[in-house]
């Protein structure tokens, strides 16, 4: 019987692939403290600011030294492994997995590659720039677009979705997350409550590893492709 591998990932996956993570630099973000530019208040506020730090997130995944590391590579090469079916869900916001080459990756925290109308609700993949003065495809009207992040105080994407894959998991396993942001943070208590085995991997454990039956501590790009060959070959399941 196949397994159902349900892989959450966070900040620390993407870390080795030159994206800095959310909590390495006293609660700020690329310089710029997390109310100011993941928030819809801080978007009302000052638009040009947010788009401006958007803008550069999204340069920074065309910069040729980021690009997926060891740790990505790990999980895809578990995708098309016998024997087992994974999805990921990512609350990262960069394209890495999908660089990579995994299949199913659900993007609960939005995509730096996505632009959303704010008149239509319309999604459009945008690869560049916009801000205010970027006309949408969807109704040709200037002053819609925001970036497709899911903020602060805001609904994750996918959530129906999320409760029923690990409702069908046979393993649950949480990589390069800080387990600090809810409701991502709690998928694991689900996954206890339902019986199904937990793996935590990360460079330092997280606060919620209590909650995990197996820990792989270590960097992303060591300890995913460590846990993966531990999987394929029985040794962890
Ligand atoms: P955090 O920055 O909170 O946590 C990063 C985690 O990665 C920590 O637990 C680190 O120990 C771990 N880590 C760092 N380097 C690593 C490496 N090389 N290998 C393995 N692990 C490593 O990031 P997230 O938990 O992803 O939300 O943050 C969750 C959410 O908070 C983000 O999606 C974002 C943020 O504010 C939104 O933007 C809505």
């Amino acid at each position: 019987m196949k397994q159902n591998i349900v892989i959450l990932t966070g900040a620390g996956i993407s870390a080795e692939s030159g994206i800095k993570t959310f909590r390495d630099s006293n609660g700020l973000w690329e310089n710029h403290a997390i109310e100011d530019v993941a928030t819809p208040e801080g978007f009302a506020r000052n638009p040009s600011l947010v788009y401006r730090f958007y803008n550069a997130r999204r340069a920074q995944l065309h910069d040729k030294n980021v690009a997926p590391n060891l740790g990505h590579d790990a999980l895809v090469k578990l995708e098309q492994s016998d024997g087992f079916d994974v999805a990921i869900i990512t609350q990262n916001v960069d394209n890495l997995h999908e660089r990579a080459g995994s299949k199913k990756v659900l993007h609960m925290h939005g995509e730096l590659l996505s632009a959303l109308c704010m008149y239509s609700n319309q999604r459009t993949y945008y690869k560049d720039d916009f801000d205010h003065t970027t006309e949408c495809s969807c109704c040709q009207r200037k002053g819609g677009l925001r970036p497709d992040i899911v903020w602060f105080g805001e609904v994750p994407m996918y959530m129906d979705e999320i409760q029923s894959l690990i409702e069908q998991a046979t393993h649950f396993v949480a990589i390069g997350t800080s387990g600090q942001v809810y409701p991502a943070a709690g998928f694991v208590n689900f996954a206890k409550q339902l019986g199904i085995t937990t793996t935590e991997i990360n460079l330092v454990p997280s606060d919620n590893n209590y909650l995990f039956d197996h820990t792989y501590v270590g960097p992303a790009s060591e300890a995913v492709p460590q846990f993966v060959n531990d999987l394929i070959n029985n040794k962890n399941n």
